[in-house]
């Protein structure tokens, strides 16, 4: 059996999906989530997936070993990462060598790296003129958005499509798509 904390800062739809998917997994457990953000919408679906979600202030990732020593109590096999907006500490990617998992909501190595979030992403994306964008699940290591890639997907942007339906879009690859690859790194 693996157990898995999942970070996030947000609304959390990623992190709900992917909880809901493990449901009753014998082998892949979603034990805990940890959030820096006590106003995230992940709070809330937590507590309706009777999941426990743990907020830890901002310092606890830069100087990360209490929370290094929190997940190594749990029995942490693996560290999802599901638009958690942190940086994640040099320390704990030491101590969790390629069982550190992001999604990035482009395809990387574009539209990557510092301010690069959210719909920002998708704006950048557009204004480049870009003809399609996807999704990258990615191992996490000390470069920013820059671990080795294992999954991407893509999908089109046409002449008819704003900021809001490529996030639109690419969200949908992300649901179809993360809890799945998951499975496939994990098991
Ligand atoms: C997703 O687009 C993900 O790719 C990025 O942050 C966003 C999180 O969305 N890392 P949500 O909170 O899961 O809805």
């Amino acid at each position: 059996m693996k157990n898995i904390a999942v970070f996030a800062s947000g609304n959390g739809s990623n992190a709900h999906q992917i909880i809901r998917y493990f449901a009753g997994d014998s082998k892949v457990v979603i034990r805990l989530v940890v959030t820096n953000n006590e106003k995230a919408g992940i709070i809330n679906k937590c507590k309706q997936e009777s999941v426990p979600c743990f907020v830890f202030p901002k310092d606890s990732f830069v100087d990360s070993d209490g929370l290094i020593t929190f997940l190594i109590e749990n029995n942490i096999d693996y560290i999802v990462l599901a638009g958690f907006l942190l940086q994640i500490p040099q320390a704990l990617i030491k101590e969790f060598p390629k069982k550190i998992i992001n999604i990035h909501p482009a395809l990387l190595p574009k539209f990557g790296g510092k301010g690069m979030y959210g719909m920002y992403v998708h704006k950048a994306v557009m204004e480049t003129g870009e003809k399609e964008t996807g999704i990258s699940i990615h191992y996490v290591n000390e470069e920013y958005d820059k671990g080795e890639i294992i999954l991407q997907k893509k999908c089109a942007i046409t002449i008819e499509d704003t900021i809001e339906s490529i996030g639109l879009k690419v969200q949908a690859l992300e649901h179809e798509y993360y809890p799945v690859t998951l499975k496939n790194i994990i098991k």
